[in-house]
């Protein structure tokens, strides 16, 4: 199984919206697990609309995460049945998806 990459921005925008934090608690609930691993970004383009987090090759897009949400996004990626309804896959996915394919090409040509 290939190494799900979580890509955090902490670029300006983010930051001010708690980016930061929500990374910090990217890496607690990930813990050591060889199958994902959380890395920073400088920044996805889509600034006013962070906390933004993207998880390669899944190539799914988190927009507008708070610290809250990051128990939800882990345990989806572990494939667990997320808590809540609408599942935070819905609920954060609010991004132009002309920029979500732009930003993929990028990440599908290493760009990271
Ligand atoms: S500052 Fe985060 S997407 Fe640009």
């Amino acid at each position: 199984m290939e190494k799900k990459l979580i890509f955090v921005c902490q670029n300006v925008d983010c930051r001010v919206r708690q980016a930061a934090e929500v990374m910090e608690k990217l890496q607690q609930e990930a813990g050591p697990d060889e199958r994902m691993e959380v890395r920073s970004y400088m920044c996805f383009g889509a600034c006013h609309e962070g906390p933004n987090v993207v998880v390669y090759p899944d190539k799914v897009w988190y927009a507008g995460v708070k610290p809250e949400d990051v128990a939800e996004i882990i345990a989806s990626l572990r494939g667990g049945q997320p808590p809540g309804h609408p599942s935070t896959l819905e609920r954060l996915d609010t991004i132009d998806p002309g920029l979500k394919a732009m930003i993929f090409q990028l990440l599908d040509a290493g760009l990271y």
